[in-house]
């Protein structure tokens, strides 16, 4: 080796810029892929002691060797250097040091350009895993509030104007819909995730006789991947791990938005319990809905990782590039703010009481049973378009008038339509506005209840077996 400490410092006579090596680690942030790089490497090991490459003592050694690493980074006594660039180099070199020129035979029909996707595929089927664990755990908590309020009547908007009534476990549930589909969609995205690159070495595969279908097995992968020169390069998995990402953090961040007005005096639906909230250090009476505003503050970040990690990988020609190292810190804290929010709310979640009577004030003003005096209309035979027309004056009489549309007398509403008659009455009710809406994705509290209980029943199946 030259006179510096490096892997790759044959071909070098001067050492490195300490500006450079700064620049070029990326140690400091990949450290965290250590389980990732010990346990592929462990496989890789074991692969060329059953090809015969490697004698069973050296193997033996690499693996013994690797698990003290493990241990003495687990307890934080790993000397981590800068110098020797990235988590690979880093751990590779410690091997070398423990168990001499076995550690050099590690490397063996392999280059980290295979072994860094290796690690991150891995890294992050394991945190898609625990992401949906939580999610599950998340949308648990949503469907059993939804159950409890399936029949609680709350105003159902359309351009944040009051629409029409709808029962407060039908917008739980809606929640748990959009939550249920990034669930989908991360599971998705895990079969794509899990196709093994190792082997493919720097970019064109390598001329000892390996056996990939092996490696891939041990770290359970699903397959091995088709091509070296893609497996080596693309990071679509890491982009497509954010876009899911992504999704459920533009999902969250709508959620959050209608936890902050719920929970806002002017609306006052909900309250959010005191643990989940902070207060002012001038406004006294304040008590802020501090976890739905930084859940929707932290959507921006991960939409922007997003961002960048396409723009990381669009000007990118075949095979590897350096580039690719700069995907950590998106996908790392994308990774980390994501689990930090749905733990965050499926903790919240629970304490979060629904103030069923203010919820059915608000859905009695705003006339959200027109619709339901139009459709009677229609059943009495009068066109929807003329029935329209008809209650649209009905309600400009009632605005005039300061009245809601039920303590309209049936006289006055003679004045409008002859066909209405005294069974008007029931249809202008919330009760009856929302059951009336009984069929399946509608709003009635029987329908809802079966909603909640059949979503209940997906969850706990897959909290008792998880993937
Ligand atoms: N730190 C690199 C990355 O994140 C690891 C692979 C480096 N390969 C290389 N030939 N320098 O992609």
């Amino acid at each position: 080796m030259s006179g510096q400490n490096k892997l790759w410092g044959g071909r070098f006579e001067a050492s490195t810029d300490s500006m450079m090596e700064q620049f070029s680690q990326s140690v400091q942030f990949d450290k965290r892929l250590y389980n990732e790089d010990i346990n592929g490497s462990m496989a890789h090991a074991r692969m060329l002691l059953s090809c015969g490459i490697l004698s069973s003592e050296d193997v033996e050694s690499i693996c013994q060797g690797l698990e003290q690493i493990r241990g003495e980074i687990e307890r934080d006594e790993f000397q981590w250097s800068n110098s020797l660039e990235d988590v690979h180099m880093n751990i590779e070199s410690a091997l070398t040091a423990k168990v001499g020129d076995a550690g050099k035979k590690l490397h063996t029909g392999r280059s980290r350009n295979d072994q860094i996707a290796t690690d991150l595929r891995l890294y992050l089927r394991g945190q898609l895993d625990s992401t949906c664990q939580a999610l599950t755990v998340l949308q648990t908590a949503l469907v059993d509030l939804a159950k409890s309020e399936a029949s609680t009547i709350m105003p159902g908007f359309t351009h944040m104007q009051p629409a029409q009534p709808v029962t407060c476990g039908h917008h739980l549930l809606a929640w748990n819909e959009m939550l249920e589909r990034d669930y989908q969609r991360f599971q998705e995205c895990r079969k794509r995730i899990n196709i093994s690159p190792l082997g493919c070495a720097a970019l064109a595969g390598t001329s000892y006789p390996i056996d990939r279908e092996m490696t891939a097995v041990e770290l359970g992968f699903s397959s091995v991947s088709a091509n070296s020169l893609d497996a080596v390069s693309d990071r679509d998995f890491v982009m497509e791990f954010n876009a899911c990402a992504a999704f459920l953090m533009v999902h969250l961040s709508r959620i959050s938005e209608e936890l902050v007005l719920w929970s806002s005096p002017a609306f006052d639906f909900i309250d959010l319990g005191d643990a989940f909230c902070t207060g002012s250090s001038i406004m006294p009476q304040k008590k802020n809905p501090d976890v739905a505003e930084i859940t929707r503050g932290k959507s921006a970040r991960v939409i922007g990782n997003l961002v960048a990690l396409l723009t990381l990988m669009k000007g990118q020609p075949l095979s590897y590039n350096r580039d690719n190292q700069e995907d950590k810190e998106p996908i790392f804290d994308t990774v980390d703010t994501i689990q930090l929010c749905i733990r965050v709310y499926a903790a919240m979640f629970p304490g979060v009481t629904i103030k069923r009577d203010n919820m059915k004030k608000a859905a009695a003003t705003g006339y959200s049973t027109a619709t339901d005096l139009a459709d009677y209309l229609v059943r009495k035979n009068i066109p929807f378009r003329d029935a329209h027309e008809i209650v649209g004056k009905v309600v400009s009489f009632a605005i005039q008038q300061g009245l809601a549309l039920e303590q309209i007398t049936l006289a006055q509403l003679h004045e409008f339509c002859d066909a209405i008659d005294e069974d008007v009455f029931e249809v202008l009710t919330l009760e009856g506005s929302v059951a009336a809406r009984n069929h399946i994705g509608g709003t009635a509290p029987d329908r809802v209840l079966e909603a909640a209980q059949a979503a209940g029943k997906l969850l706990d199946a897959r909290a008792s077996h998880p993937v």
